[in-house]
Formats: C-alpha cells, sequence, structure tokens
C-alpha cells in the first residue's frame, strides 16, 4: 500500500461544509441519550462538564472561522472568557453560570450556520483554519468521551457499535519484541497538508539500534505484573510516580475493579480481557512496568521510526500500513464505533513495515519524551496551541485511541499529558537498547 504521499483532494467548500456537518452529527450522536442532569453535571474534578465543552466547540468556531476568517463579530462576546480554555481552567468550569443544553444546542447551531454564511461569502482560502476548527471538534469529542467513561453512567450506549476482531493467534502479551536496526529516519509532518505547529518541521536524526513491542501491554500482562506485586515493588518505581502512587493509594488500572477480574467500558463493566492493551494507566505505572521488565518506555523518535519508517524505500510512510487513510476495522481500533479498546494484534492489516500492530488506534501510548518543540519549530497559528506546554511538565502520546477520529490519529501527531493521568485511553508498549 506505499507509494508516493497521497495528494489530498483539494478542500472546496462544499467539502469542507460537508466534513463540519459530519463532525457536528458525531458530536450530537455522543449526548443524544444524556440526561440535562448528566450534561451539566461535573462527573469528576478532571474534566469539564459536557455542556462546556459543547458550548467550547461553538465558541471556538466562532472565534476562528467567523470572528478571525470572515471578519464579524463574535455572536456571543459576553461567553468569549467563559468558554476559553485558558481563561477558564477546568477546575472552575463546574461553578460558571454555563448555557444550559438547549441554549448550547442553539449556541452551536447559531454559529454553523454564521460559518456556512462565511464559507459561502468567501470559500475557504487555504483550509488550514476550517481544518484546525473541525479537527478541534472531533478531539474534543475524544474529550468529551474520556467524561463519559469516568462518568460511569450505567447502559451507556454508542450509535455505530461494530463488533472487535477476535483474539490474534498465538495471543500477543506485549512483551515480543521486534529489532529495529540502527540508522537514520525522518520524523514530523511533512511541509504539505494540515499538521499542527508541533509535528513541524519533519527533520532527519539518527537513531540507535533498540527493540520495541510488536503490540502493546495487554490486560494479562499487565495483570501478571499487578499480581506479582507491581505496585509493592519500590525499585520498579521512579521517586515522583511512588509518591504519586501512595498518596492516591494506586494498585491497579483506573477502569479495572478491586477484585481484578473487570474493566469499566462505556455503559458498564465487563469481563477483564486477557488479549485487550491495558488501558487507563498513568506514565508513572507505564514507567514502572516497563522498569519491571528490564525495559523503558520508547523515546517519541523510537516510536515514530518503527510506526512509519520504511528503511527498503528510504522514506516515512504516511500510517503504518502505507499511505492511505485509517480504514477503521481493517487498519485500526479508531472512530468511536467499537465503544472501547479490541484484541490487542486484531488488525494485521495495520502492520508497520518493521510489523508493529496497534500503533495507530487502540490505545494511546506514553513514551519516554517531554513535550518540547523539534528544531526549527514555529508556532502557528497561535502559541497557546503547544508552545506554552514545551518543557519538563508534559510526557507525548502516540498513536491515537479507539476514541480517536481518524481525520485526527496520524503517525505524526503527538498528544501530551501530565505524567500521573489516567483519563486518557492509554497504555504503552516497552522498548529496550539492543
Ligand atoms: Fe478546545
Amino acid at each position: 500500500m506505499s507509494g508516493p504521499i497521497a495528494v489530498a483532494a483539494p478542500l472546496t467548500a462544499a467539502r469542507v461544509i460537508e466534513a463540519l456537518q459530519e463532525a457536528r452529527r458525531r458530536t450530537f450522536a455522543l449526548v443524544a441519550s444524556m440526561s440535562d442532569d448528566d450534561l451539566e453535571r461535573v462527573h469528576s474534578p478532571l474534566m469539564s462538564p459536557l455542556v462546556w465543552d459543547l458550548a467550547h466547540i461553538a465558541a471556538y468556531e466562532d472565534l476562528w472561522l467567523v470572528h478571525r476568517y470572515g471578519q464579524r463579530p463574535l455572536l456571543r462576546d459576553d461567553l468569549a472568557a467563559m468558554y476559553d480554555a485558558f481563561e477558564t481552567p477546568r477546575a472552575v468550569r463546574g461553578d460558571l453560570p454555563l448555557l444550559g443544553p438547549a441554549a448550547t444546542r442553539d449556541y452551536l447551531e447559531e454559529v454553523r450556520a454564521r460559518t456556512i454564511e462565511v464559507i459561502d461569502e468567501l470559500g475557504v482560502g487555504d483550509g488550514v483554519l476550517h481544518e484546525m476548527v473541525l479537527r478541534h471538534e472531533q478531539q474534543h469529542d475524544e474529550t468529551m468521551l474520556q467524561t463519559l467513561m469516568l462518568a460511569r453512567l450505567p447502559g451507556y450506549e454508542l450509535a455505530g457499535k461494530r463488533p472487535m476482531p477476535a483474539s490474534a493467534s498465538p495471543r500477543p502479551t506485549g512483551l515480543e519484541l521486534i529489532e529495529i536496526p540502527a540508522g537514520a529516519c525522518t520524523i514530523g509532518a511533512t511541509a504539505n497538508g494540515f499538521a499542527y505547529d508541533n509535528e513541524r518541521p519533519r527533520h532527519r536524526t539518527d537513531v540507535r539500534g533498540y527493540l520495541i513491542g510488536r503490540t502493546p501491554v495487554t490486560n494479562a500482562t499487565y495483570l501478571t505484573f499487578v499480581e506479582g506485586g507491581g505496585y509493592e515493588r519500590r525499585e520498579w518505581w521512579s521517586d515522583e510516580g511512588w509518591a504519586w502512587k501512595e498518596q492516591h493509594d494506586i494498585s491497579r488500572p483506573g477502569g479495572w475493579t478491586a477484585d481484578l477480574t473487570a474493566e469499566w467500558r462505556l455503559g458498564g463493566l465487563e469481563p477483564l480481557h486477557p488479549d485487550r492493551p491495558v488501558v487507563h494507566v498513568s506514565w508513572f505505572e507505564a514507567d514502572a512496568f516497563a522498569r519491571a521488565h528490564g525495559a523503558r518506555l520508547p523515546t517519541e523518535t523510537e516510536w515514530e521510526k518503527a510506526a512509519t519508517w520504511d528503511e527498503e524505500k528510504g522514506v516515512a510512510r504516511r500510517y503504518p500500513w502505507g499511505n492511505r487513510r485509517p480504514v477503521p476495522g481493517l487498519h485500526a481500533n479508531l472512530d468511536h464505533h467499537g465503544c472501547g479498546t479490541a484484541p490487542a494484534a486484531g488488525y494485521p492489516e495495520g502492520a508497520s513495515p518493521y510489523g508493529c500492530l496497534g500503533m495507530i488506534g487502540d490505545t494511546w501510548e506514553w513514551t519516554g519524551t517531554w513535550f518540547d518543540g523539534y528544531p526549527g519549530f514555529v508556532a502557528h497559528p497561535y502559541r497557546e496551541y503547544s508552545e506554552v506546554f514545551f518543557g519538563d511538565r508534559y510526557r507525548v502520546l502516540r498513536g491515537g485511541s479507539w476514541a480517536t477520529r481518524t481525520r485526527v490519529a496520524t503517525s505524526t501527531f503527538r498528544n501530551w499529558d501530565f505524567p500521573d493521568r489516567r483519563q486518557i485511553f492509554a497504555g504503552m508498549r516497552i522498548a529496550r537498547d539492543a
């Protein structure tokens, strides 16, 4: 499936509107079955009430596509600060006089009507801002799914659920390693097409030889770690990780029951599936697991090389399997259709040139790298997108999860979070020096 980089079809106004509307249908589908109370409630101190996310999607679209691109006044100037992610941190969002569910839906629809008016009048230019706003909404869908998971809403169902692949044979554990020979590769997004500022510039880098997991670590393997005293062996934990674990009395992944037999999925508890990748572990836990196995987390560069580098041709593929956009269910578990993780190695078509599986979709994978700019980084279109997060505070996660929309799940996309966070659908793949 590899070959020259696929040239994206031209961004016409009609295609942009269609994509924006499709994103909106999916956003509304997430909350269609929810009561007003569940939409307005703070389900977790880490997350916003869902009505905040929804109105924030509208405010962001109004700011970028109507006000900045279309040069029109904001629809609701009075709401701008309340729904600005920087001015209003998550912790205080539950205490604000937020719009109610009905008014929030109206706000979304009124902004969308203005966006379409602007596009009808001005077209979409180079399309960058429209793509940014579109992906912003899609990324918030994943954030809302994190909230829905933490909310533990019994019976919650997502439309479009499809069957998961059967367990692979032989069963993967996450401990089978693939050798990646030393050599240069390219990292980051090309100058063409849409990418976030932190994915650029694409650069060439030398990488020492290393080993990396063929798949993410599975529940069965992680269970062995837990039962083998993984949370009691001080020597496997970093100082910060141990302090965090002790303070919060952490003894298992975020979704697991105390008896270690079941895990929360959207809508209810399910028996712990041995072959699914472990999810809802913090960076600290991922790091401790790796150390317990005489391994470490891959660096971000190692992750991307294993996912994309085609040694024979000397080029980075756009996706592990080639340049074709992901087809959920064929290449990867993406796009919320599965409503959770799928057995590891369940999508052999998604293999990278080195034979790594599950690099896109299913679970975000913690890497050992702090979030920072690539050499020659230039902020675009605003510093607050990523530059203000650079430094030794956030760890990079790669690959997207089952809750990531296909458009967002690229091999160069960089996610980041604090090392103690577990709301993300995140697990890990281990690595080792060759
Ligand atoms: Fe946002």
